[in-house]
C-alpha cells in the first residue's frame, strides 16, 4: 500500500500538476478530492502542454486510473470539455471516474458567483467565476444536487425543481436578475449525463479497493493551503479544505492510510485574486518574477500578484498538514536576482510574530521582515542533478528548508517534465 498526497504550500499554482505528473510515472492511480473547474494544473511534457482543471494529472500515462472525488464540485459542460479535448489528442479517458457523490455545479452558481462578488464591490474576492463558491454553499446547506441524484431522473426532476424555485427567487428578488427555465436545465443536464454515466463509479469504494490491492496511489489537492476555508486569509479563500486533511476527506482515504504528505511551494510566491499579501513585490523585481515565471492564470489568465518567499506561512502550512516533505517549484525564475529577499517573520504592532494572524485586516497590516540571501545570477534550468546548481542556490534551498521544516525532497528548474532534481528520498 502507498498513498502519497500532494498538496500545495501557498496561494496555488504551485506547480502541483507538474509534480503529480511528474510522480504518476510510478503510481497506478491519481485521485482529485476538491476543488472543481477553479483549478487549472499545467503538465507541459513532448506531446505539449496539458492545462488540466478537473481531470487529474496522471492522465497522460495510459495506464494510470484518473479518479475525481466525492469532494470535488464537477460542472458537467466544463468535465466533458476536458475529456474531448485530451480525446482530440490522443489520450485515452476511458479511465477516468467521478464519484457519485459529486456534487454537480449547476447554472446559476457562475451566474451567483459574479452577482456576489459585484455586490462585494472593492472587498471582492476575485474569485475564478466558475460557480465554486455557491456550489459549495449548496452542498453544505443540504440544497446540493449531486451525481447520484441526476442519473435517477425521478431524483433530479424533484430535487431541481425545489432548489429552482428558491434559486430564481435569489437571481429575480435579490438581485434583479433573469430567472432560469427548469426544463431547459432538466434536458442540459440530462444529455451530460447521459455522456458521463459511463465514468460515474462509487469512487471511495474504488479507492479503498486499489489500496487493498497494494497499488500505489497519488492524491492530486486542488488550490493551497492559505486558501483553506478555516486556516487561510479568509474570506479571501475558495470554499473548500484544500489541506492534506481536506485530501483525505475529499478522496474517502483515512489519515492513517497516508504514507507522504507532499507540500509544493515556489521558490518565491504569487497570489491571484483579492486577500492579503504581506511580501508582494510592487516594484520591477516583481514584474521581472511575473514575466520571467508567466504567472498568468491557468484558468483566468489573470496575472498573478508576485512577491517573495513568506517563510512563516510556508512552515504554519507545513505544520498544519504535517507535511513530511517538500517539492520546491521554479527556482529557474530567479536566476537573474542578484539578492533574493526571504521573509523570515512579521512585524504587526512593533512586535515580531511569525505565523499568519487570523483576521484578513490584521493580516494585510503586517511588515514582512526580510534577509537578503545571495542571488546566482546563472541559468539553472539545464542543471542535471544537485551539484550541478551554483553553490547560491544550494545554500537558498537550505535556507527555505529551514524555515519551512521540512526537507525539500524535490527541485523545480523548468516547466517540463524532466525539468526536476530529486534530493533523497525515491519515488
Ligand atoms: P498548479 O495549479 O499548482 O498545478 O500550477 P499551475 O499549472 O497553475 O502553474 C504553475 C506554472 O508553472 C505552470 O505554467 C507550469 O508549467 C510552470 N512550472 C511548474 N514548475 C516549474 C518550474 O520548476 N520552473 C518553471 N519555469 N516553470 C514551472
Ligand atoms: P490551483 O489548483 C490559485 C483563488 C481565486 C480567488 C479565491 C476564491 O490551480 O492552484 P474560487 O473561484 O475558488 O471561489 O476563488 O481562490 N483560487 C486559486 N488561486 N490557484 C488555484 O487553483 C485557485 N483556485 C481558486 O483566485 O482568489
Ligand atoms: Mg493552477
Amino acid at each position: 500500500m502507498s498513498v502519497t498526497i500532494v498538496i500545495g504550500g501557498q496561494w496555488g499554482d504551485e506547480g502541483k500538476g507538474k509534480i503529480t505528473d511528474s510522480l504518476a510515472a510510478h503510481a497506478d492511480m491519481v485521485v482529485r478530492p476538491n476543488g472543481s473547474a477553479n483549478a487549472g494544473h499545467t503538465v507541459q511534457t513532448d506531446a505539449g502542454t496539458f492545462k488540466l482543471h478537473l481531470v487529474p494529472s496522471g492522465i497522460l500515462y495510459p495506464d494510470c486510473d484518473c479518479v475525481i472525488g466525492a469532494g470535488v464540485a464537477v460542472d458537467p459542460a466544463s468535465l466533458i470539455e476536458e475529456i474531448d479535448e485530451l480525446n482530440s489528442r490522443g489520450i485515452n479517458t476511458s479511465r477516468v471516474m467521478i464519484s457519485d457523490r459529486a456534487t454537480v455545479i449547476l447554472p446559476y452558481h457562475p451566474i451567483i458567483d459574479q452577482l456576489e462578488e459585484n455586490q462585494r464591490g472593492d472587498h471582492s474576492i476575485g474569485t475564478t467565476l466558475k460557480g465554486n463558491g455557491p456550489a459549495y454553499a449548496d452542498k453544505v446547506g443540504r440544497r446540493g444536487l449531486r451525481l447520484a441524484d441526476m442519473t435517477d431522473e425521478r431524483s433530479f426532476v424533484d430535487r431541481l425543481h425545489v432548489v429552482l424555485e428558491e434559486k430564481n427567487q435569489l437571481l429575480t428578488k435579490v438581485y434583479g436578475s433573469a430567472a432560469l427555465d427548469e426544463s431547459e436545465i432538466l434536458e442540459q443536464y440530462a444529455a451530460y449525463m447521459e455522456r458521463l454515466a459511463p465514468h460515474i463509479v462509487q469512487a471511495e469504494v474504488v479507492v479503498q479497493d486499489a489500496i487493498d490491492a497494494g497499488k500505489r496511489i497519488l492524491i492530486e489537492g486542488a488550490q493551497a493551503t492559505l486558501l483553506d476555508i478555516d486556516y487561510g486569509s479568509y474570506p479571501y479563500v475558495t470554499s473548500t479544505s484544500p489541506t492534506a486533511a481536506g485530501a483525505c476527506q475529499g478522496s474517502g482515504v483515512g489519515p492513517c492510510q497516508v504514507d507522504r504528505t507532499i507540500g509544493v511551494y515556489k521558490a518565491y510566491i504569487t497570489r491571484v485574486g483579492g486577500g492579503p499579501f504581506p511580501t508582494e513585490e510592487h516594484d520591477d523585481r516583481g514584474e521581472v518574477i511575473r514575466q520571467r515565471g508567466k504567472e498568468f492564470g491557468t484558468t483566468t489568465g489573470r496575472p498573478r500578484r508576485t512577491g517573495w518567499f513568506d517563510g512563516p506561512a510556508a512552515r504554519y502550512a507545513a505544520r498544519i498538514n504535517g507535511l513530511s516533505e517538500v517539492a520546491l517549484t521554479k527556482l529557474d525564475i530567479l536566476d537573474e536576482f542578484d539578492q533574493i529577499p526571504v521573509c523570515v517573520g512579521y512585524r504587526s504592532n512593533g512586535e515580531f510574530i511569525d505565523n499568519p494572524v487570523a483576521s484578513a485586516l490584521r493580516y494585510g497590516e503586517v511588515e514582512p521582515v526580510y534577509e537578503y540571501l545571495e542571488g546566482w545570477q546563472q541559468d539553472t534550468s539545464g542543471a542535471q542533478k544537485m551539484d550541478d546548481l551554483p553553490p547560491q542556490a544550494q545554500r537558498y534551498i537550505e535556507r527555505i528548508e529551514e524555515l519551512i521544516g521540512r526537507p525539500v525532497t524535490y527541485i523545480g528548474i523548468g516547466p517540463s517534465r524532466s525539468q526536476i532534481l530529486e534530493r533523497g528520498v525515491k519515488v
